[in-house]
């Protein structure tokens, strides 16, 4: 049998034409590109952070972003663009000022997330992955965010808008195109789509509450507070069978660190009706996560 090709449409021009920023433009970018490159090590580690850089000056990554980069890190256009392709906040389009993202993953699409996105797209006159015309918003589907206890959630410009509805969506689409002032659930009032870039390239986001500590909501906390109920509680580190401590822990993982790792299938998964797959099992449920986790911290 012979495989069928595979060919994948990064949307990218295929031109043998070097772009480059106009001197001014260039000039700025170079400032703020040293600046971020001084953060690190070396030089090739600022990549991610320099790719939202010229996210914020073109709306999206340009094949002049692309050189760009290059030129700032020693690295081909090649491997810039296999980076900035691998990680879906990196824009392959234009993008307009808001960029709202709805929930299609499995809790929030059964939950109304695929209801949200369907009336979004008649409502705005846009498929999925389009731009209004007035160049306002950019529809999107996108993958879970873990904020499933707030499902059907929608983000803009990656900021949370928990447990949403077709009628609150149009709400927030109206308020954003009207240019009002819109807050998200949880974080700072939305700025627009390359400023926000700008802040995920490590420029100071000095907007009331950027900064402030994620709260647990109730939604996160509900497993727990059942488990406390019930007086679940996660076995002692002994009645695990594993009685080593920290300094044999270390010494068994540093004994392995240079074996490769165990091909597939040579893991069983566990047994059914097992202490790992018995629904009574007495594991306690923790916070799932810090609410309002950046999608910087999801992405790379
Ligand atoms: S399924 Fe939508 S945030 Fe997890």
């Amino acid at each position: 049998m012979t495989a069928e090709p595979v060919f994948i449409d990064f949307a990218m021009h295929h031109e043998t034409t070097v772009h480059r920023y106009a001197s001014d433009i260039l000039a700025r970018l170079e400032a703020d590109a040293a600046e971020i490159i001084a953060r690190y090590p070396s030089p090739r580690s600022a990549l991610l952070p320099l790719l939202h850089l010229v996210q914020s000056e073109d709306g999206y990554v340009t094949p002049t972003g692309i050189g760009f980069c290059a030129d700032q890190l020693s690295l081909t256009p090649a491997e810039v663009t296999a980076v900035s392709t691998f990680y879906s906040m990196y824009r392959r389009r234009e993008t307009g000022d808001y960029l709202v993202g709805v929930c299609t993953n499995t809790l929030c699409a059964v939950m109304g997330g695929d209801e949200i996105l369907a009336d979004l797209s008649e409502y705005l006159g846009v498929e999925a992955g389009g731009t209004t015309a007035d160049g306002t918003i950019t529809l999107e589907h996108i993958e879970c965010n873990a904020a499933c206890d707030y499902a059907p959630v929608v983000m803009v410009n990656w900021e949370f808008f928990d447990n949403q509805t077709p009628r609150s969506g149009r709400e927030l689409v109206d308020a954003l195109r009207g240019g009002e002032q819109v807050t998200p659930t949880r974080g700072a009032p939305l700025c627009t789509f390359r400023e926000t870039a700008r802040f995920l390239a490590g420029f100071a986001d000095t907007r009331a509450g950027a900064s402030d500590a994620a709260v647990p909501g109730d939604a996160t906390l509900a497993g727990l507070r059942i488990a406390r109920e019930q007086g679940m509680e996660t076995p002692a580190p002994e009645a695990s069978g594993d009685a080593s401590g920290p300094d044999d822990q270390r010494a068994a993982a540093e004994s392995v660190a240079d074996k490769p790792a165990p091909a597939p299938g040579t893991t069983a998964p566990p047994t059914s009706g097992s202490s790992e797959t018995a629904p009574d099992s007495p594991v306690a449920d923790g916070p799932k996560h810090p609410v309002g986790d950046s999608p910087e911290d999801k992405e790379a």
